[in-house]
Order: structure tokens, then C-alpha cells, then sequence
């Protein structure tokens, strides 16, 4: 994934134009960088792992001939990052080049079939099966345009994607589903890209591609058909005016607010994962003896909502232990009957994996959770699983936490099932509601942010904040504890709120804003009785109650609202949502920058 751009010049060299492109996508992250162009019926590619400017430096991005070009960034989904894995992709005759942003789920299936009639596969993306396929069609004889509607059915996952031909090479046919793809039409060139910055010096008149639709683009024209029927979509250019800094956040103002409402999407592909990563996974966790979460700051808050979602769903004890005190922690006991389940976004924190290092020097197996493939973590790893969130700019990880609660969600019914734990029909509603959640998160984000912005209006000022939880919960008070820490640098503390007898309730002063994350899970009744005796302690109660929860609605000073009939191991998922708005929301009342909070770094590569 991340971004594809393709042009058609007037006149003129597509190269550097596609080049100067990919250049303006560079901020997304990425791991390797491509272009392809055509020019008297044939394709010429360069293509490697690295940046941008590295690839140039050793190849000359700009001296491809021909007026109309490709251009890829890639973050690794499929395939470690290597010259033979980045886009763009041919077929068996160099005659068709692809490049894609998303993720084609059906891939496998389809490669065996491919590789069966004789196709041969260079990489080992996705991506590759849609060149070898229109190959096909071709072969039997179907124009390039009647090749590429009939083979768009047969992919699924969500995807955009943009692809030449030597056999009709004045087009450009693109097409998306469930992702961003953009038509540009500038003076001397028509353009398509997943991502408008990098086309909005050259054309501000832009036709969005849906979902479901093709984009057949041409030197003075395009096209726009829907790939079920293949009926023409009229659709009127539209001006974008947005300045090159808007852009890049598809006109949110931070990062750190797109990424957050990027989570119904994110959420989208995690749930979609390749069953056999999971099951593989499943089976190493099935076999643990004895099974430790690994991992710092976000993750080990993962880490700790997976141990909840692991005892109760599928009846294994964890231990969730933060990197830095593994050794210290459990040491002298790692031995080859403990498995090691590492969380790392980045999958290159420096203290999970000396962790790592050091359970792997003593013969424990290692199983990684990461959202970065080719990263240390997924090389010393005997199983991972890369949780497909894409890049995640803000530092403040939002995105990422929820994709890494979804793959744990799924590892846990996975297990469960696989250990006899659930009746059919509980996983059958199970299933049911996991497919729910990016429409319940994106259903939160709609419907709570105006009233988590009035939260933060009234109570930006306030010096200290407490998160209270129960069960599963507090790994959530934590992580809302975390962000609130990182982007507004104001001090507050999470329980499990029962702990607040044992010293907290010593500091609770009147008008101090106490959060209760409480849905009407086992831990309720509980709950109902902390916020009453806060509230005794002169504590404002800002509550995350499931819609409809009249009883702690009344008892709260203020309120945010999450779906009810939401199963425990999925809730945190949505919870942890208003949260995330909270933490971003304050600092920009308190005016500071969320997605750059003094101090840190994306991922902590330093002791
Ligand atoms: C918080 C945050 C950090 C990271 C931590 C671990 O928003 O981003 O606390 O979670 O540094 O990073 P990874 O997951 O890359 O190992």
C-alpha cells in the first residue's frame, strides 16, 4: 500500500513529471519507490527499495522515455521490501504494468490458478496477480479496456489501481475499491492518483473515482464506468483549492485528527487479515506454555487489553510485562517452554527488541505483532503478523492501536474456537460483530466528536486528570492516560479503579475531572459504586457510557456516548475513540501542536 500516481502528457516526458510526484507522497513513509512509462510499444521500468532520492541517485528516475508514466510508493504488505517486491509489476510478456494501493485478498487463490495455467510470478505481492490476469485476457483476445473490466470482479479487498498496456498505449485504466482514487485534469496532461497532493500544482480540477467505479483516461478525455454493469458515470469536475499543506492531510487540520478518522478504514483491512496468518499464529499461542506480552507504551496497553480478551474468550493466562523489565522481571526464568508475543508498530523499539533478543538467546519462541513488514521485529520473529494499518504519521499512535486491538480480538476468538471454548452460534454472532466494528468506530467518531470538543472547551484548564477503569477497561484508562500525557504534557494517572482505596483517593480534590470508561460489561455494577463514592470526593465524572446507560448518564457531569450490544474483547476498540479525540481536542485548546509533542519520536530507537 500507500500511494499510486499515473500520467498523460500532451507532450513532453512523463518521468520527471511522476518523479516530482511520488516526491510530494514522501511525508506518508514508505519503503520503496517505482516508475514505469511507455514509449513505442514497450515498457521501461525502474524500480528498488529505499527513498526516493536514493533510488534516483542510483538510477535516474527521470530519463524513462514516453508520455505517459506510473509511479508507486510502497509500504510492504505482502513481501519484505526488495527491489523484486516494488511496484510496478508486469506480466509474463512485459507487456502490462500495474501499480496498487490496498490490499487484493484473494491474491493466493488466485496466483495458484495463474501459476496452474503456466503464468510465472517474480514477487511475492498481491499486486503481481493483476498484470498476469489481464495477461490472460489478452491472450484471448480481448482489448485491454474489455480485459481489465473483466477481471476487476475477481478482486477482492479494498484497493486502488492504475495500469498500462504496450497494446493500447495511449490509455491509462484505473479503477478503486473501498479507496481513494482521483482524477486530475490539468492544462497539458490528465492525471490519476490515490493521493490529490501529488498532481495539485499541475490541475486543481479533480473527478473522484468511487468505489466500485473504473477510470479509463486518455490525452484529451476520461471516462468513468462502473465495473458491476459497466454503465457510464457522469460526473462533474470539481475545484480543490486546497494549499499543498491541507492536501497532505485531506483538509483535517493534524495528522493526528485524519488518522483517527481514518480508523473505520484501517479497521476495514485488519479485519480482512489472511486466515493463515492467523491460524499459524493461533497455533503457537494454543501450544504456550506459558505466554508473555511484550512490548512499551501503546502497545503494552495492547498487550494488556489482549490479556483480558485471551483469559475470558479462550480460557490462556498472559502476562503482559513491559519490555524494559523483562529482564529484570522474569529473566532468570525465559527458557524454551516460554513464547514471547512482541507488539511493536514500528517493529523497531529499541527496548521490545532487546527483549526479544534476549528471550530468543535464552531458546524462548517469538511471535511479532507489528505494522512494519521487513522491520527487526518481523525478521526475528518465528511468526508474525503484520496488522496492515499503513503508515501513521502523528506521533501519537491512534490508528495503530486500534488495528493492533483487532488482530488481538481476532487471535483471541480464533483461539477460543480453536480450543472449543464457544458454542457455533456465540462464534457466528462473534464473527458478526467483529465484521460491525468499523461501522460502530465510524458511527462514534460522527456522532461523538462535536460533544468531546465541548468536553475539552470546559475543561482544558484543569492541572490533573484521572482514568478510571474495570477489566478490560483500564487497559483503556491507560492508554487515554498515555495520550492526554503525550500531546498536552499535563500530568494524569490511570487505575484500575478499584486501586484508588489503596492510597489515589488520597489526592482526589473537589472539581478534579475523573474519566470512567464504563460499559455494561460484568465490571457495571462496580463501577456505578466508584463513581458514587468519586463523586462524594467533590470529583467532575466525565463518563464513556454505552448509549441508552440512563443510570451513570445521570450520576456523570458530562458524557460521551458508545455503542451498546458491543462484546467485551471488541469494546475497547470503540472506547478508546473518544478518548483519542479528547487528548487531541485539548491540545488544541490549549494550543499545541498534537502531532508533534515535545520529546518524542515515532518509534524510540535510543536507551
Ligand atoms: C504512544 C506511542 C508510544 C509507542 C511506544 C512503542 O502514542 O506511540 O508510546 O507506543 O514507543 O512503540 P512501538 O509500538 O513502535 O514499539
Amino acid at each position: 500500500m500507500v500511494g499510486i500516481f499515473g500520467c498523460i502528457l500532451k507532450e513532453g516526458n512523463a518521468a520527471p513529471v511522476v518523479h516530482e510526484a511520488l516526491k510530494r507522497l514522501e511525508y506518508r513513509g514508505y519503503d520503496s519507490v517505482g516508475e514505469v512509462t511507455i514509449h513505442k510499444g514497450k515498457l521501461y521500468i525502474k524500480k528498488d527499495y529505499g527513498k526516493i532520492g536514493e533510488v534516483h541517485a542510483l538510477y535516474n528516475l527521470d530519463d524513462l522515455p514516453g508520455r505517459i508514466g506510473l509511479g508507486h510508493i510502497r509500504w510492504a504488505t505482502h513481501g519484505a521490501p526488495m527491489q523484486v517486491n516494488a511496484h510496478p509489476h508486469v506480466d509474463c510478456e512485459n507487456q502490462v504494468a500495474v501499480v496498487q494501493n490496498g490490499i487484493i485478498e484473494n491474491y493466493a487463490e488466485i496466483k495458484g490458478e495463474l501459476e496452474n495455467l503456466g503464468h510465472l510470478f517474480k514477487s511475492k505481492t498481491d499486486t503481481e496477480v493483476v498484470a498476469h490476469l489481464i495477461e490472460e485476457k489478452l491472450k484471448k483476445g480481448l482489448s485491454f479496456v474489455k480485459a481489465f473490466h473483466e477481471i476487476l470482479n475477481r478482486l477482492e479487498g479494498s484497493f486502488s489501481i492504475a495500469t498500462i498496456c504496450v497494446k493500447d498505449s495511449d490509455k491509462i485504466l484505473c479503477a478503486q475499491k473501498e479507496s481513494l482514487l482521483t482524477i486530475g485534469l490539468g492544462e497539458n496532461a490528465v492525471y490519476c492518483s490515490s493521493d490529490i497532493p501529488t498532481f495539485l500544482p499541475m490541475a486543481k480540477n479533480t473527478v473522484m473515482i468511487e468505489s466500485g467505479e473504473v477510470g479509463i483516461l486518455s490525452e484529451r478525455d476520461y471516462e468513468i464506468r462502473k465495473f458491476s454493469d459497466w454503465s457510464q458515470v457522469l460526473r462533474e469536475p470539481k475545484i480543490i483549492d486546497w494549499v499543498p499543506e491541507v492536501a497532505e492531510k485531506e483538509g483535517y487540520p493534524h495528522f493526528m485528527l485524519k488518522e483517527i478518522h481514518a480508523q473505520p478504514s484501517t479497521l476495514r483491512t485488519t479485519i480482512r487479515l489472511q486466515e493463515e496468518y492467523l491460524d499459524l499464529m493461533t497455533t503457537f499461542l494454543d501450544r504456550a506454555k506459558e505466554l508473555f506480552l511484550v512490548a512499551c507504551g501503546t502497545s503494552y496497553h495492547a498487550c494488556l487489553a489482549a490479556s483480558y480478551m485471551f483469559s475470558k474468550m479462550a480460557f490462556l493466562s498472559t502476562h503482559p510485562v513491559f519490555a524494559s523489565e523483562l529482564i529484570e522481571q522474569i529473566g532468570k526464568s525465559v527458557n524454551i517452554d516460554i513464547t514471547i508475543l512482541a507488539l511493536s508498530q514500528s517493529g523497531e523499539t529499541t527496548d521490545t527488541l532487546a527483549a526479544v533478543d534476549y528471550a530468543r538467546l535464552h531458546a524462548a519462541t517469538i511471535l511479532g505483532l507489528t505494522n512494519v513488514i521487513g522491520s527487526t521485529l518481523t525478521r526475528v520473529s518465528r511468526v508474525y503478523i503484520c496488522q496492515q494499518a499503513g503508515p501513521e504519521i502523528g506521533v501519537a499512535a491512534t490508528k495503530t492501536f486500534t488495528a493492533q486491538l483487532s488482530v488481538l480480538a481476532q487471535l483471541a476468538l480464533k483461539l477460543a474456537e480453536k480450543r472449543g471454548k464457544l458454542s457455533h452460534v456465540e462464534m457466528k454472532n462473534y464473527e458478526e460483530k467483529l465484521k460491525q466494528i468499523p461501522e460502530v468506530v465510524e458511527r462514534v467518531v460522527r456522532t461523538q466528536e462535536s460533544k468531546v470538543k465541548q468536553i475539552a472547551k470546559k475543561y482544558h484548564d484543569k492541572p490533573f486528570f484521572f482514568f478510571f477503569g474495570r477489566g478490560i477497561s483500564s487497559a483503556i484508562a491507560l492508554e487515554g492516560t498515555l495520550k492526554l500525557l503525550e500531546t498536552n504534557y499535563l500530568p494524569s494517572m490511570a487505575y484500575p479503579v478499584a486501586e484508588i482505596e489503596h492510597g489515589v483517593i488520597n489526592v482526589i480534590q473537589p472539581g478534579a475531572p475523573a474519566i470512567f470508561i464504563c460499559p455494561k460489561d460484568d465490571t457495571h455494577k462496580k463501577i456505578i459504586e466508584d463513581i458514587r463514592e468519586m463523586k462524594a470526593q467533590g470529583a467532575s465524572i466525565i463518563a464513556v457510557v454505552e448509549e441508552g446507560d440512563e443510570e451513570i448518564k445521570a450520576l456523570a457531569n458530562d458524557y460521551v456516548e458508545v455503542e451498546k450490544g458491543v462484546p467485551e474483547f471488541l469494546c475497547p476498540i470503540q472506547c478508546i475513540v473518544p478518548l483519542q479525540l479528547f487528548a487531541y481536542y485539548m491540545a488544541v485548546e490549549r494550543g499545541l501542536n498534537p502531532d508533534s509533542p515535545r520529546h518524542l519520536t515515532k518509534a524510540v530507537t535510543v536507551k
